[in-house]
């Protein structure tokens, strides 16, 4: 099968990561919009635009379906999304909604961008206590590799609340790029969910792998390699 992916930069890296690991028979076409992240900042409006753009340019990619890898254009665009296109479009959230509604977890906590948490689209799906914290300045330091000061950034939007929760959840497909900061942070005992874990799909048989961003340059594509611990990548401008 032939899979698209999209975000707004780095984040859906982890996403296809976790797939080449579970699914590697899959032709896989990643596309990153670089160009215009972040999307956490922007209104639904322009996200939606933005996100018709992105699943356009996979469509002519030729992909036959489409998982959007950005927690933020899935809370705020993606029924419109399935309404606009005939192709499968699904979304790392759904299957995080339905494992923490199936859960024993109560008391949840979600970090993500200003425009997911504002969607408050886990507040309204899952039904358990839900705490909800953006985290704005964890993408630019994401994206320009400044993990200098992460660790007491982290610590400023965890601390308080970190006593009395069950499960952290990643809210935002960049986050787990900071997994071994966010431990050490939260310590070991605090669950972490990385949405792209629950995400399943079939293994096929051809393998491939396209990546494209909206704007490249060679911290990107630095980036992208280290993320994927893959180094002879091609990685093209669109
Ligand atoms: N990786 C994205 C998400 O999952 C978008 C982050 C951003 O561009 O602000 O929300």
């Amino acid at each position: 099968m032939r899979i698209g992916l999209f975000d707004s930069g780095l984040g859906g890296l982890t996403v296809l990561k976790t797939l080449l690991k579970k699914y590697p028979n899959n032709e896989y076409v990643y596309y990153g919009d670089t160009l215009n992240i972040p999307y956490g900042d922007k209104t639904k409006e322009e996200l939606i635009i933005l996100a018709k753009k992105n699943v356009e340019f996979l469509l002519s990619k030729k992909v036959d379906m489409i998982i959007v890898a950005c927690g933020t254009v899935s809370s705020n665009c993606l029924d419109i999304l399935k309404e606009l296109y005939d192709i499968p479009i699904v979304s790392i959230l759904e299957p995080t909604i339905d494992y923490l509604n199936r859960s024993n977890y109560r008391n949840i906590l979600v970090m993500a961008t200003h425009a997911t948490i504002n969607s408050h689209i886990f507040k309204n799906n899952v039904n358990k206590n839900i705490c909800e914290l953006e985290t704005p300045k964890l993408v630019p330091m994401i994206e320009n590799n400044k993990l200098l000061d992460i660790e007491e950034v982290l610590h400023d939007y965890l601390d308080d609340y970190l006593n009395n929760i069950d499960v952290l959840v990643l809210g935002c497909t960049h986050y787990p790029i900071l997994k071994d900061y966010i431990k050490k942070v939260v310590g070991e005992n605090t669950n972490i969910l990385d949405m792209s874990d629950l995400i399943k799909i079939d293994n096929d048989s051809n393998k491939s792998l396209e990546i494209y961003f909206s704007k490249i340059d060679n911290k990107i594509i630095e980036n992208t390699k280290n993320i994927l611990g893959i180094n002879d990548l091609i990685i093209k401008n669109n």
